[in-house]
């Protein structure tokens, strides 16, 4: 019997479900302060750091610079996590983030605030699929993004994040080789736009920043001329296409810092405001348009995965030691591999991971 093979724009067009937001209750400032005590508590008793994304909520992102954790973007949060001696990482953000910790870490206790953070680039690459895909062509180099299952990744050459994607597709570029991209096909159109890459796609996205509006976009650059327009390059084409600077969170905040403007319109999620405040208070930071035609009431610039993390849950996993991200051991030593590569590129060809002016 013959295999029915779907092709990745099929799987596309199968709808993620996107959970609504989670609405935690309010803290007094208190409840706060004390929450945060017992939670370092926790974590100098448990030999424990926190390692967190800048989309999430900003007592995270304090609380893990405070601690000796780190907020980074996903290449620096994989390399910090690795470098770290402590017996256990609190990975504060969404579920590859966790896993890619365990990958590179099997030896240590990976905890996350709730399982059930995925992110919809994730969700829509299932890895039974992308293997068949791949198996058709079998002359390609396969490259994925780290926004992916541990199973994706143990079928990958290379795994690569936001931040190291454009010189690794152009490193393999310049030898000559075919790439299978996958899954976010923004990222990827745009890779291939400045490498001139042979690449086939994966035909995912991420469900937030597929809500940036161009026209909206184009109507408030007129508003603000003088603001230089910052992307994720996530968001569809004719978003990246309005930008001053496209890159990863990181490159972003570094951005609003290195740049003489004194307005930026930012294309990413609104979590990225906290650290931009901290470092450039003086800046006025406009979040890009998600309203207007084909909004819909998800048009909010923030990750609902990246919501589920907080400080009321954070303290929670440290008490119980539950949500702990498990990996068979055989898988973690397949998918491995593309990440060492990728952190090994980063070292060889000095690629900074940092923001400036962070601790
Ligand atoms: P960065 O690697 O740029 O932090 O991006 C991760 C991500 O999921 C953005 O949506
Ligand atoms: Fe995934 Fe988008 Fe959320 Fe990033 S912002 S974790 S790509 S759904």
């Amino acid at each position: 019997m013959t295999e029915t093979i779907i092709s990745p724009a099929e799987i596309a067009r199968r709808p993620i479900e996107v959970p609504p937001h989670p609405h935690w209750p309010t803290l007094s400032k208190e409840e706060k302060t004390a929450l945060k005590a017992r939670i370092k508590q926790q974590l100098q008793e448990q030999d424990a750091v926190l390692v967190a994304h800048y989309y999430t909520d900003g007592d995270l992102q304090s609380l893990a610079e405070e601690t000796g954790g780190c907020v980074a973007d996903s290449l620096e949060m994989a390399r910090f996590g690795s470098e770290q001696s402590a017996k256990t990482l609190v990975v504060c953000g969404v579920r590859f983030m966790g896993e890619t910790a365990k990958i590179l870490n099997p030896e240590k206790r990976i905890l996350m605030p709730d399982l059930n953070a995925t992110c919809s680039l994730d969700e829509g690459c299932p890895a039974d699929e992308f293997r068949r895909f791949c198996d058709q062509h079998p002359d390609h180099t396969v490259v994925v993004y780290a926004n992916t299952s541990a199973e994706v990744k143990a079928r990958a050459d290379w795994v690569v994040t936001s931040g190291i994607a454009l010189p690794i597709v152009k490193h393999l570029a310049e030898k000559g080789e075919k790439i299978i991209w996958a899954p976010d096909k923004h990222l990827g159109h745009y890779v291939q736009k400045l490498t001139g890459a042979d690449m086939l796609f994966w035909e995912g996205s991420c469900v937030v920043h597929e809500e940036f509006k161009s026209v909206a976009l184009e109507r408030l650059r007129k508003l603000h001329p003088g603001a230089a327009v910052l992307v994720h390059p996530e968001s569809p084409a004719a978003i990246i296409d309005q930008a001053d600077v496209v890159g990863s969170t990181t490159a972003l905040i570094n951005a609003v810092t290195s740049m003489d403007n004194d307005e930026f319109i930012v294309a990413t999620d609104g979590g990225i405001f906290h650290k931009m405040k901290q470092l450039a208070p003086n800046k006025n930071l406009i979040e890009a348009p998600t309203q207007g035609e084909g909004a819909t009431c998800q048009s909010c610039a923030h990750c609902p995965w990246m919501a589920m993390n907080a400080l009321q849950n954070l303290s929670d996993v440290l008490t119980t030691g539950a949500n702990e991200i498990v990996i068979d051991p055989a898988l973690a030593e397949k998918a491995v591999l593309p990440i060492q590569r990728m952190l090994e590129f980063a070292k060889t060809h000095g690629i900074g991971m940092k923001t400036q002016g962070n601790a």
